[in-house]
């Protein structure tokens, strides 16, 4: 399968071969391969700029990993749902787009304000994919000048894409895997912590609540018997004084119980887990909405986890008026979104715990946990993951044309 264009020399045609080759076993850095990629791909086609879209975890959404300078800098800011845009059109339907000039009268075109390419006039878009029909990505070239994309432009870029996909994907692959060992890492520390922390909690409660009752409680009844034959109706207050003080010490049983792990989860299942969690934060009315789902036991446990923080940050520092929990299944993707009206934040400037934590459990579903915050306008938080765990390596199958 020669390119048009390039079989009539085909000294051309190994040079660029070679090159593919180089920049692809450059080693396994996925966003120098992209960086490398980017910049070939200009080199070759004549064209200004690269883009690089991958598919992500979740096989919905493709996300701007890779682009020719400046833009390289929007690296992972910039995402385009399956079918938006030119290039989610590509990537849906598996076929390569062209647009010659006026984009917006394409109806596939979306302006993304993030990357200010009004000066680009024409693109070509191509998809990424493994053999046999595995979507990997999206490759597209724009020019400031106007430019009619030939067939053979179209097949070259193609040929191109088709080339870097398997070392794209590899590369992809071992950034996972490494992020994915460092966050099981973290979270091993974390838990270890996190199991001590736990356990001095416990023997507090039980120290200084529960066994401080249960030794009150035995004074009472002792108080009782030596009241008993004399005494009946002090006798009588004392038993009484134990049975207030009993009841307090199964209260305080339940409460330690309760914190350890939440027994509404076994019993309701998480959605109508979370709309209990959401219903038990006195001071503020939270919208709860979430669809049953049905998800193994430590996955319903962590996603609780996560809206349980996350409606605790909620309260303790947004100084919302509403709130909003809402757990959605999509096909294969789970979302769970907590949002508030509350006061924001700037994201990369916080240094909790409560963030890196769910954001590790997040990593550890084989997701992504996105914080869309700004001082002053609310705060958005969405957890994205796939239901099956074996497909967590962001496969999808585009039918052959
Ligand atoms: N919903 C929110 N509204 C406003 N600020 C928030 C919100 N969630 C988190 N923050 C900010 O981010 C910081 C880090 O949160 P987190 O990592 O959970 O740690 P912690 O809750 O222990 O402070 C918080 O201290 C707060 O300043
Ligand atoms: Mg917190």
């Amino acid at each position: 399968m020669t390119p048009l264009g390039l079989a009539q020399d085909p000294a051309q045609e190994a040079r660029l071969l070679a090159r593919i080759v180089e920049t692809i076993s450059a080693g396994l850095d996925l966003d120098a391969i992209l960086q490398g990629i980017a910049a070939l791909t200009t080199e070759t086609t004549q064209t200004d700029v690269c883009f690089v879209y991958l598919l992500d975890e979740t096989g919905e959404w493709l996300v701007l990993r890779g682009a020719t300078p400046p833009f390289h800098r929007m690296a992972g800011q910039v995402e385009l749902k399956m079918g938006e845009g030119v290039s989610g059109w590509v990537a849906a339907h598996g076929r390569p787009a062209v647009i010659t000039d006026d984009k917006h009268a394409d109806q596939r075109y979306k302006h993304l304000p993030a990357l200010g390419r009004e000066d680009l006039t024409s693109m070509a878009c191509v998809p990424i994919l493994v053999k046999p029909h595995r979507l990997v990505g999206v490759l597209n070239v724009h020019t400031r000048q106007r430019r009619e994309f030939t067939d053979a432009d179209v097949q070259l870029l193609g040929w191109m894409a088709g080339l870097m996909a398997g070392g794209i994907e590899n590369a992809r692959l071992h950034r996972m895997l490494a992020q994915r060992e460092a966050a099981m890492e973290r979270f091993a520390e974390r838990i270890v912590l996190a199991q001590e922390t736990e356990r001095r909690r416990l023997a507090g409660e039980i120290h200084d609540g529960i066994s401080q009752r249960v030794v009150s409680l035995s004074f009472h009844l002792s108080a009782a018997a030596d009241a008993l034959a004399t005494k009946p109706d002090v006798a009588a207050h004392e038993i009484a004084e134990a049975q207030s003080l009993a009841e307090a010490a199964l209260d305080e049983t339940r409460f330690a119980i309760a914190g350890l792990h939440p027994p509404v989860l076994d019993d309701l299942g998480l959605a109508a887990s979370l709309e209990s969690l959401a219903a038990s934060v006195p001071q503020l009315q939270i919208h709860a909405e979430a669809s049953p789902c049905e998800l193994p036991a430590h996955v319903a446990t962590s996603v609780y986890r996560i809206a349980q923080e996350a409606l605790q940050n909620v309260v303790k520092h947004a100084g919302a008026t509403r709130a909003r929990l809402r757990l959605q299944a999509h096909g294969d993707t789970i979302t769970l979104e907590v949002q508030d009206d509350g006061k924001g934040f700037t994201p990369a400037n916080n240094t909790g715990y409560g963030l890196p934590g769910m954001r590790e459990r997040a990593e550890l579903l084989g997701g992504t946990l996105e914080v869309k915050s700004h001082p002053g306008q609310g705060t958005l938080l969405r957890l994205r993951f796939p239901a099956s765990q074996e497909q967590s390596t962001g496969n999808l199958s585009v039918p052959p044309e």
